[in-house]
């Protein structure tokens, strides 16, 4: 049991059991028997992947890791005096960020999601242009490697050579090592790199961290450059639950961000998914709710309904999530996540008044965490008639959006649920990332799909790659 001080987050239904969508919380109490299964299964698969025997074939794959893998990481560092994993991480994260005052970061999927939901929700939304001493010495970071596209990757290349005063490196993140879109990103950053002025083997080993499995290509790449810095993507963590492994860690410590208070998050709310009844769990609430609504109401997209710019990310990485996990077998809801106040202004006419398939989920922070917020302000050129809303803050305005939103919704019979964060910060994002993913696999447990693995992605890459591979065929 968790002993850290971590203000929780809030999962909120009650914008979906009400009369008006003919669900109770009785139905979802009507549930709990099954939800508590699903509970046991996720953590009997978690002491079943601690065995380390085999695997039934109805359980392959098993990537239950992610579960107390927090745990395990704060444990290993507070026994090893700040050391470990955790310790390697920061460490490697301090001296690449001494080496390197920009790093490009090589990843897709599940080795690119977290790491950009993490920059865009805690970092400073101007980062890469602020100066250095601004950034208090972190790199400026850019993301490459998740698509194959000669329009980014170009320009990239070139503002990197334009400056060849400034050291820069690379971070490549790819659990398989041989994803071709990585791969074909690290090969063409490398070979740029190696032919940056002042950068010889021995530099080289320094700016170049990679991120892999215990073997392959990438391994065996990291030890021919003799990489001064590799780490494991450990067995039985797939990659979507990778985010508070190095996976994310690596990237979120190369920003300065607070990976101890992530990780401790993450355990706070493990500590409530295993112990608090259904009614009082985020998890296990957040789970019933989705699945009575989308087996009794025909809510079969699931929108996240994101507040606020630098919370898009965090709903992109969700998409993932749920896609790969539970897309499987011609079964599996539509995740979609929106920005709002944005998508008010396209998505919402929809929500408001089209198909009756949505399940919309909220998530908001608290509008009272926001130090020193800005306010209308007056003026006497009130053409506008902002006047009267003078004393108004940017978070006040946003919370009216959303409370006037979701009276609209209900007004029109439409469920609305809502997670509120205490304030977007690390704890808070620890917790809401581990609450997504224990859902994930509990909903997986809970109408039999197995939530790991991603068959369904290899078939576009077999193609691709016979297509490129084999001689004859049209290929520009
Ligand atoms: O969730 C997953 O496992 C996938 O999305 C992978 O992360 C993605 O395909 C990238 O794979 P890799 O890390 O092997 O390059």
């Amino acid at each position: 049991m968790s002993t850290v001080t971590v203000e929780p987050l809030t999962y909120d239904p009650a914008g979906v059991l009400i009369p008006q969508t003919g669900l109770t919380s009785d139905d979802l109490s009507g549930l709990s028997p099954r939800l508590e299964a699903a509970r046991r299964e996720v953590f009997a698969d978690l002491a079943l992947w601690h065995r380390g025997g085999p695997i039934p074939p109805d359980k392959q794959p098993l990537d239950a890791a992610f579960i107390d893998l927090p745990e395990r990481l704060l444990d290993e560092h507070r026994r090893e005096r700040e050391g470990g994993e955790l310790g390697r991480i920061l460490a490697a994260a301090q001296r690449l960020g001494e080496t390197a005052e920009r790093v490009v970061v090589l990843g897709i999927g599940g080795s690119y999601m977290g790491a950009r939901a993490l920059f865009e929700a805690l970092g400073h939304p101007y980062h890469n242009e602020l100066s250095r001493a601004q950034r208090r010495g972190r790199p400026r970071v850019y993301f490459e490697g998740n698509n194959v596209d000669d329009s980014t990757v170009r320009p990239l290349l070139e503002m990197l050579a334009s400056e060849p005063e400034v050291p820069w490196g690379i971070l490549v993140i790819s659990k398989s090592g041989e994803t071709l879109e990585t791969a074909v990103a690290l090969r063409i950053f490398l070979n740029a790199l190696r032919a940056s002025p002042g950068v010889d083997a021995k530099r080289l080993a320094r700016l170049i961290v990679p991120v892999t499995g215990q073997n392959g290509r990438l391994r065996d790449l990291a030890d021919a450059l003799g990489c001064r810095d590799v780490f494991s993507i450990p067995e039985g963590l797939g990659g979507r639950f990778s985010i508070l492994s190095a996976v994310g860690l690596l990237p979120a410590a190369l920003l300065g961000l607070n990976v101890v208070r992530l990780l401790e998050g993450a355990v706070v709310m493990t500590d409530r998914f295993r112990s608090a009844p259904v009614g009082e769990n985020p998890v296990l609430d957040f789970t019933g709710v989705c699945h009575l609504m989308e087996l009794r109401r025909g809510a079969a997209i699931r929108v996240l309904s994101t507040w606020g710019k630098r919370l898009e990310s965090v709903g992109l990485w969700y998409d993932q999530l749920l896609a790969e996990s539970l897309g499987k077998n011609g079964r599996g809801a539509t995740p979609l996540s929106v920005v709002n106040t944005r998508d008010l202004h396209s998505r919402g006419q929809q929500h408001q008044q089209g198909r009756r398939d949505k399940l919309i989920t909220n998530l908001i922070a608290d509008p009272a965490s926001v130090p020193s917020p800005l306010a209308v302000g007056r003026s006497e050129l009130d053409q506008d008639r902002l006047n009267e809303l003078a004393d108004k803050t940017l978070p006040g305005i946003l919370e009216a959006a959303f409370l006037g939103t979701n009276q609209a919704y209900r007004d029109d019979r439409r469920p609305t649920a809502t997670i509120r964060l205490p304030r977007i910060d690390e704890a808070a994002l620890g917790q809401l990332f581990q609450m997504l993913m224990l859902a994930t696999v509990a909903e997986g447990r809970l109408v039999g799909i197995n939530p790991y693995g991603q068959p369904g992605v290899e078939a576009y890459k077999k193609n691709m790659n016979e297509i490129l591979r084999s001689s004859g065929r049209i290929v520009l």
